[in-house]
């Protein structure tokens, strides 16, 4: 699907909460390298109950968003405000390029927000060159374990130290 460079990172999550620090830490290097002017556009893959729309929980708390959260699968899109815009899609209901070009989300990669879409490889081709794309996987069967991955699509962007911390195992 994407061309992951070789240079990303795989972490274990144990819980909630560290999923949720996680995301606190990914957003921060991320701000750290990029600048908190700029938009950042967060592809998040895994199969349900993986945990994308709880990291998406943890972006909301490190941006100070006082709203709940919730899964935007009807919605499809959820805005919230906070220290910055937090922009949280679920594109799992909508197939195909046209439904998902429909969605107007060329407004939000453009912004200065940050815009999370869970589902995320729906959107293919659209998503932003430097689009961090965070894959999550269950270990185990209902157990609190999750494999967090990083990687970038291209060589070119997102060469931020996140990237360039571990060789994937
Ligand atoms: N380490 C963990 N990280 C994240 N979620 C966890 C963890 N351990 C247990 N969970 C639980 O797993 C579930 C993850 O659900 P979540 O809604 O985040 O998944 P999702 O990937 O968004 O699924 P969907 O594709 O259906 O939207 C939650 O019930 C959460 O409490
Ligand atoms: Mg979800």
């Amino acid at each position: 699907m994407f061309e992951l460079v070789s240079l990303s990172r795989t972490v274990i999550s144990r819980s909630v909460r560290a999923t949720h620090a996680f995301a606190r830490r990914l957003l921060a290097e991320l701000e750290a390298d990029r600048g908190t002017e700029a938009g950042i556009v967060l592809a998040l893959h895994g199969e349900l109950g993986s945990g994308k729309t709880c990291f998406v929980q943890g972006l909301a708390k490190a941006l100070d968003v006082t709203q709940g959260v919730t899964s935007p699968t009807f919605t499809l899109v959820n805005e919230y405000a906070g220290r910055r815009p937090l922009v949280h899609v679920d594109l799992y209901r909508v197939n195909g390029s046209e439904s998902v070009g429909a969605l107007g989300l060329e407004e939000y990669f453009d912004g200065p927000g940050v815009l999370a879409l869970e589902w995320g490889e729906k959107a293919g081709a659209l998503l932003p060159p430097d689009t961090v794309h965070v894959y999550f996987e269950a270990l185990g069967i209902g157990g609190t374990h999750r494999k967090i991955s990083i990687g970038c699509a291209s060589p070119t962007a997102g060469l931020h130290p996140i990237a360039q911390v571990r060789p994937i195992a």
